[in-house]
This record gives structure tokens, C-alpha cells and sequence, in this order.
């Protein structure tokens, strides 16, 4: 028994010792963003569904965006305001259904489309780049291709309340510096 428990006290000290770095963006040739993996197990910033940014209706079939930051950068946005270089916030889409199961009204996450990505890295002049590894029609994306600014950037730049990100939507990163 003294021996079984000394074990699981060394387990539990193990993994306290054993704390993971941030996880960093991994580029393969020419730049390209290998897909972001593990990001169900950071930080959930905010979600939303069927936003636009002209009038009208949402379409029919809008489906949710799920917000991911790394944990790390996370706690250094909470410190100083700011997100660190390799800063990676994951926005998982997935689809809306309804009436299913017992399910009558609203609507719940169905199937998960893919996912996109905006990375911080200091290394390129803008900052921020932009990917998308939905694969249209096709396997998701191993890797990606930044898109150009006019496509992404020039609107996360111009609207989004802190630094490219788009703070002001996601709860959990308004709330953390109340
Ligand atoms: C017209 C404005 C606009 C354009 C253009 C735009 N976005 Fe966004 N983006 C938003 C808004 C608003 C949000 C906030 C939440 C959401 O959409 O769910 C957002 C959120 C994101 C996020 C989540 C993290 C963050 O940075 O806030 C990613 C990733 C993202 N967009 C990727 C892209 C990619 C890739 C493109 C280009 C193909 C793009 N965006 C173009 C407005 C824009």
C-alpha cells in the first residue's frame, strides 16, 4: 500500500514537471502552415453563428464558428493586452441541425466542416496571415497556403478590436481583462 502510494504521488509529480510548451506554428515548404493540431484542448474564446457583414438574412444554413487559442497565449493576452508571436487562434466550423433526437427547436454543432486558422507570427512584415484547410469538396488540407491581405487580413485589421483579433465577439477574452 506505502508503495502504490509513493507511486502515484511520483506519477502526479511527473506530470506537474512535465508542462507542455506552447504549441508553435509548423510551416513546410514555402511558407505553407501545417494544419494546427491538439487545439480541442486549449483555451475556448467565444463561438458564433451565421454572421455577416452586409444586410439581409444569415443564410439558411449558417453554421457555428468555434473559437481555440494555445493556452500560453491565453495567459500572456491576460498579462499584457497583447498576443504573443506564434499567437495561433484555431475557428473550427461546424454545421447547424436541427429537429433530431428529442431536439425540436434551436439548433445544435452537427458535423464539423473544418477549420481555419489566423497565426502571429513577427517573422513576415503584416504579422497576421490567414489559412483555410477545408478542403473544398475534398480530404481537409495537410497544409496551407497564407491568403493574400486583401482577402483576410485588411478586414481583421481595420475591425477587429485588438490587434487583428476579433476580441470584442469572443466572451472569454473581453471578460479576461476586466
Ligand atoms: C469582412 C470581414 C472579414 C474578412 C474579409 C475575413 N474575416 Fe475572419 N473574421 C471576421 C469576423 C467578424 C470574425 C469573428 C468571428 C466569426 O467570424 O466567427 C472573424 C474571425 C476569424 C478567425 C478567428 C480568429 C480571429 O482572428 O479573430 C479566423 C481564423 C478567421 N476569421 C479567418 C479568416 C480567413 C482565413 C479569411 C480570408 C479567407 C477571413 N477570416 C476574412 C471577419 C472577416
Amino acid at each position: 500500500m506505502a508503495i502504490r502510494t509513493a507511486g502515484i504521488f511520483l506519477l502526479g509529480f511527473a506530470a506537474i514537471g512535465a508542462e507542455p510548451k506552447m504549441a508553435v506554428p509548423r510551416y513546410a515548404a514555402g511558407d505553407e502552415l501545417i494544419r494546427p493540431e491538439g487545439y480541442r484542448e486549449w483555451i475556448f474564446a467565444g463561438s458564433s453563428i451565421g454572421m455577416g457583414y452586409k444586410d439581409g438574412d444569415p443564410p439558411a444554413n449558417a453554421g457555428f464558428h468555434h473559437i481555440y487559442i494555445q493556452p500560453e497565449a491565453y495567459r500572456q493576452y491576460v498579462k499584457t493586452g497583447t498576443f504573443p508571436d506564434k499567437t495561433i487562434l484555431v475557428m473550427e466550423k461546424v454545421t447547424a441541425g436541427t429537429n433530431a433526437s428529442i431536439n425540436k427547436r434551436g439548433r445544435f454543432g452537427a458535423a464539423f466542416e473544418g477549420i481555419e486558422a489566423s497565426v502571429k507570427d513577427e517573422r513576415f512584415p503584416e504579422k497576421w496571415r490567414y489559412y483555410d484547410f477545408i478542403g473544398q469538396g475534398g480530404p481537409p488540407l495537410k497544409q496551407a497556403k497564407a491568403f493574400p491581405k486583401d482577402r483576410c487580413w485588411n478586414c481583421h485589421f481595420e475591425h477587429a478590436a485588438v490587434d487583428n483579433v476579433f476580441v470584442q465577439f469572443y466572451p472569454v477574452l473581453k471578460e479576461a481583462r476586466k
